[in-house]
């Protein structure tokens, strides 16, 4: 497929576009700054001017393509990652407008160019406990995606959150034309991190509430917007985005109700299932993960 990938030269992105190559997918990046890997054209473009979007959704894919005998076809599908991807880069205010508008400019441009897919990222941070105001617990356990009253107190989290009430809405109004699946994306972890990360997590449990003891490979997180693009017929679908399990060694019921005795557990939880499940996104877009954390990181 022909895939125009947003903010693929950030974190998430520079390892998902090799697996979507890995694929057979076609790639082009659209990011501010290059991406380094010789195999993917990056086209420098500002996601804030809806302008530059609609052209660059209509854009070759890399020089080569001028030696079509026609104008290259619009893109399959379009992955958006591109973002302020937290708090605290800028001012708040610019973080919102930004990546507000940057959504609202992608999936428009998608809907009305007749783009049939589209993968927006949104986060963990809309379950309300990440970029909390000091302490807070969950609603319940597991975070999912369909019954979970997310309700967060900071801006970032509330960008992430417009930007899936924009793809509900453009969804909604192209309905058999595009669909558009919206990521709540995990702590991205790349394959360097393990080794770093891992062992300062397993002895400090409490330093992983805010991520609610959950995480995704970046690679497997290429895996997952491949599932997409195999899977139609959904409309509008909001997804976790997290790998199967958590990011500790004891059972997750035990662990819950140790460190969160106050916590509603709302259903039968598999033995190690991640709190922010991907149940929904094994079972829809058919997802098996490939980097369980265990593979990577040596008992103490
Ligand atoms: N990293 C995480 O743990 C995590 C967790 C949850 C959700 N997310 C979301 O996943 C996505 C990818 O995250 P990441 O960690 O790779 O972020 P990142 O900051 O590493 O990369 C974001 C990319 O977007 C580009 N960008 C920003 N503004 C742009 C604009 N106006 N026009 C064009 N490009 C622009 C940046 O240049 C950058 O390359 C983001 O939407 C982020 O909010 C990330």
């Amino acid at each position: 497929m022909r895939i125009v990938f947003t903010g693929g030269s950030g974190k998430a992105g520079k390892h998902a576009i090799p697996y979507l190559l890995s694929q057979g997918h076609q790639v082009l990046n659209l990011d501010l700054v290059p991406l380094d890997n010789p195999d993917v054209y990056t086209l420098k473009t500002d996601l804030t001017d809806s302008g530059q979007v609609f052209n660059a959704f209509t854009s070759h894919f890399n020089m080569s393509e001028y030696s079509l005998p026609h104008p290259p076809p619009i893109p399959d599908a379009v992955v958006h990652f591109a973002a302020y991807a937290r708090n605290l880069l800028v001012p708040d205010s610019e973080m919102f407008a930004s990546n507000v508008k940057q959504t609202y400019n992608v999936i428009e441009a998608a809907c009305k160019l007749g783009i049939k897919k589209v993968i927006i990222a949104s986060s963990e941070t809309v379950y309300g406990v990440c970029f909390t105001q000091g302490e807070s617990d969950y609603h319940s356990f597991p975070l999912e995606e369909d019954t979970y009253d997310c309700d967060p107190e900071d801006s970032y989290a509330t960008s992430k959150l417009c930007g899936e009430r924009i793809a509900r809405s453009f969804e909604r109004r192209y309905r058999g034309k595009t669909e558009i699946y919206a990521f709540r994306i995990g702590n991205v972890i790349e394959p360097h991190e393990y080794a770093i990360n891992f062992p300062k997590y397993l002895i400090d449990p409490p330093s992983r509430k805010r991520n609610a003891w959950s995480y995704i490979d970046a690679r497997d997180l290429g895996k997952l917007c491949h599932c997409a693009f195999q899977t139609n017929g959904l409309g509008f679908q909001v997804f976790n985005a997290t790998n199967n399990t958590i990011t500790l060694r004891e059972k997750t019921k035990d662990f819950l109700a140790r460190e969160c005795p106050n916590v509603k557990i709302t259903r039968e939880l598999e033995d190690y299932e991640a709190p922010l499940t991907n149940v929904k996104a094994r079972k829809l877009l058919k997802f098996e993960e490939e980097h369980n954390w265990r593979d990577y990181v040596k008992d103490q």
